[in-house]
């Protein structure tokens, strides 16, 4: 059985004293972590005082990328390793408006997922066609390479480490989700990507997550689907209350 996995994807959204103000809103409301593991993912300058607020809370510290190297001369970066000693278990790679936005490739998602998990961090990474891509009839062709760009040499045990998002680019922020079935349609296709390179069994365990205007009125439907095993929220990850109603789904 897979352990469903919610992610609160911020963006630059959020100083220090906001992401700690949420901390505290969302610590005060029910919610319930024991059916899907929660994350949230503030920005590099709220992620160490945001872990240390959310310890003893069951919800785990992410952050939105990272670079790969170790150290060194690469001005205005991050390495994994900074990112743990932050108290960051999670990183989100190659959001599409990082592929957009920053020219981030398959090979640079492929060398970032490979120090992630060589780091212990558990990478979140994200696939999805513009709407160009899926009105030319080329999601699968997009989505697949970008699948296995990502995945490239990583072996089957390291595999099953990470998380997979679903985000098709048409869906992020603009009110528009895919259906649940389409949803379910190409996390089922990313399923057999994966196994047709790792296998069955790999392809069995690794999380995929559906992303894109995910919202509390949407996320039952979505998590119901046979393929789909989380969500990576964005909007509506920022709001504690909107937040804790998509954690308490069911
Ligand atoms: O990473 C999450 C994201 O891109 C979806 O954003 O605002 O459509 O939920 P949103």
């Amino acid at each position: 059985m897979r352990k469903p996995i919610i992610a609160g994807n911020w963006k630059m959204h959020k100083t220090v004293r906001e992401s700690l103000d949420f901390i505290r809103e969302l610590r005060e409301i029910k919610f319930d972590t024991s059916k899907a593991e929660v994350v949230v993912c503030p920005n590099f300058t709220a992620l160490h005082e945001a872990g240390q607020a959310l310890a003893g809370s069951g919800i785990g510290l992410g952050a939105q990328n990272m670079h790969w190297e170790k150290q060194g001369a690469y001005t205005g970066e991050v390495s994994p390793a900074m990112l743990q000693d932050a108290g960051c278990r999670y990183v989100i790679i190659g959001h599409s408006e990082r592929r957009q936005y920053f020219a981030e490739t398959d090979q640079g998602v492929n060398h970032k997922a490979k120090a992630a998990l060589q780091q212990g961090l558990t990478p979140i990474l994200c696939v999805g066609e513009t709407l160009e891509e899926r009105e030319a009839g080329q999601t699968e062709a997009v989505v697949g390479r970008q699948v296995k760009g990502g995945l490239e040499g990583l072996e089957s045990g390291q595999v099953t480490q990470l998380v997979i998002a679903y985000e098709p680019v048409w869906a992020i922020g603009t009110g528009r989700t895919a259906s649940a079935q389409d949803a379910n349609g190409v996390c089922a296709f990313i399923r057999r990507t994966v196994a047709g390179i790792f296998g069955q069994d790999s392809a069995a365990k690794v999380r995929i997550q559906y992303g894109g205007s995910v919202k509390a009125d949407n996320i039952a439907e979505l998590m119901d689907q046979p393929d789909i095993d989380g969500a990576l929220v964005g909007g509506a990850s920022l709001d504690a209350a909107a937040f804790a109603k998509i954690i308490n789904y069911r």
